[in-house]
C-alpha cells in the first residue's frame, strides 16, 4: 500500500468501499475485508447509513472488532434528510451502535440536499467536540456548493469531498479539484472502476485500456485504479465483494502510467474544456 498524509492523517491511497455490501453474502464479504486490511492494507473503510438501510455498517462491526481500532479508518455518512431535521446525533449514534464502535474518524454529509450549511459546520464540530467523529466532510458537493461551505464559520475544517471520479468521469478536473486542492480539502474518488456493470464493462473493454492493461501487467481495473492514484493525492475508495477481483484489482496499481501512455488515456478520454455539473450517483 502507499499512503498520502492530510491534516496529520495519514491514510492508504486506496480503500475499501461497502456499497451493496452486507445484502447478500456477508460472510464471504467480510472475509474479503479482512483480507484486504490484514494482506494489502486496505485500512479505510468507507460506509454510509443509507447503504443497505445499515447492513453494510452491520457487516463491518465484527470485522472492526477483530482489529485494534487505531489501525482502522471509518468513514460514514448521514442522509440529507435526516441533517434537515437536525438528526446528526442521533444518526450518528445509531451508526455508531450498528458499526460497535465509539468514533467515527470521519463524518461525512452525504449530497447537499437542502441542508442549512451553517447549521450543518456547527453540528459536525459538535459531534467532534464530543468525541462521536474526529473529522468531518461532504460529499458530492460541486465547486459552488463547495465555495458556500468555505464561506461559513469554521467550513474550513471541512475535511474532504468524496466525489465520482474516474477515467471516463474527469469533470471534477476542471475546477472543483483545484479549488480542494487550493483550500487542502482532500478529495476522495469514489466508483473508480464506473460502478454499473455496462459503464465498467465499456470502460474495461475499451481496445486502448485492453492493449495498455496487457502491456503493463494489470487487468483494466487496475490500470483504472492506477488512473485515479496517479498524482497520489487523493484517496480512491472500490468496491469488491470477493478476493479474487480484490486481487486482480490491486494487482500492480501503484505502477506509474508512462506518459505516453496517460497522453493515449486522455486522448481517449478527455478531461473537460469547460464546466460541467458534478455528475452524482
Ligand atoms: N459518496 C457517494 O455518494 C458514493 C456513491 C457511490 C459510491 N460510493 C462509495 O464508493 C465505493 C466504490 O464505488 P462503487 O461501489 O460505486 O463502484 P466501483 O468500485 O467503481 O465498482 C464496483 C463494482 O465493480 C465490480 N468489480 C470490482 N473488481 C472487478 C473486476 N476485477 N472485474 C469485474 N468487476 C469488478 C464489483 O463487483 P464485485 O463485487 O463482483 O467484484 C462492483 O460491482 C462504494 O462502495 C461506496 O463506498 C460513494
Amino acid at each position: 500500500m502507499e499512503y498520502l498524509t492530510h491534516r496529520g492523517e495519514k491514510l492508504p491511497l486506496i480503500g475499501f468501499g461497502t456499497y451493496r455490501l452486507g445484502e447478500r453474502e456477508p460472510a464471504e464479504e467480510a472475509d474479503t475485508l479482512r483480507y484486504g486490511i490484514e494482506k494489502l492494507g486496505m485500512t479505510l473503510i468507507d460506509t454510509a447509513e443509507m447503504y443497505g438501510s445499515g447492513l453494510s455498517e452491520e457487516l463491518l462491526r465484527p470485522v472492526i472488532k477483530g482489529y485494534d481500532r487505531s489501525l482502522l479508518f471509518i468513514i460514514d455518512k448521514i442522509l440529507p434528510e435526516n441533517a434537515e431535521k437536525g438528526l446528526y446525533r442521533e444518526c450518528c449514534q445509531r451508526s455508531l451502535e450498528r458499526l460497535g464502535t465509539d468514533c467515527i474518524d470521519l463524518y461525512l454529509l452525504h449530497w447537499r440536499g437542502g441542508v442549512d450549511m451553517q447549521d450543518m459546520v456547527d453540528n459536525m464540530e459538535i459531534l467532534v467536540r464530543d468525541g462521536l467523529i474526529r473529522h468531518w466532510g461532504v460529499s458530492n458537493f460541486d465547486t459552488h456548493e463547495m465555495e458556500e461551505l468555505l464561506a461559513c464559520k469554521n467550513g474550513a475544517n471541512c475535511f474532504c469531498d468524496q466525489i465520482l471520479y474516474n477515467l471516463t468521469e474527469r469533470g471534477a478536473e476542471y475546477d472543483l479539484i483545484p479549488l480542494c486542492r487550493e483550500h487542502d480539502v482532500l478529495v476522495i474518488a469514489y466508483s473508480p472502476l464506473c460502478n454499473c456493470c455496462s459503464a465498467r464493462m465499456a470502460a474495461a473493454g475499451d481496445e486502448v485500456v485492453k492493449a495498455m492493461a496487457e502491456r503493463e501487467g494489470k487487468t483494466p481495473e487496475s490500470l483504472m485504479l492506477s488512473f485515479a492514484v496517479r498524482q497520489r493525492d487523493m484517496v480512491t475508495i472500490f468496491k469488491t465483494s470477493g478476493i479474487p477481483h480484490l486481487l486482480w484489482d490491486m494487482q500492480n496499481v501503484f505502477l506509474p502510467i508512462p506518459e505516453g501512455d496517460m497522453a493515449a488515456l486522455s486522448a481517449r478520454f478527455a478531461p473537460p474544456e469547460k464546466k460541467y455539473p458534478l455528475e452524482k450517483i
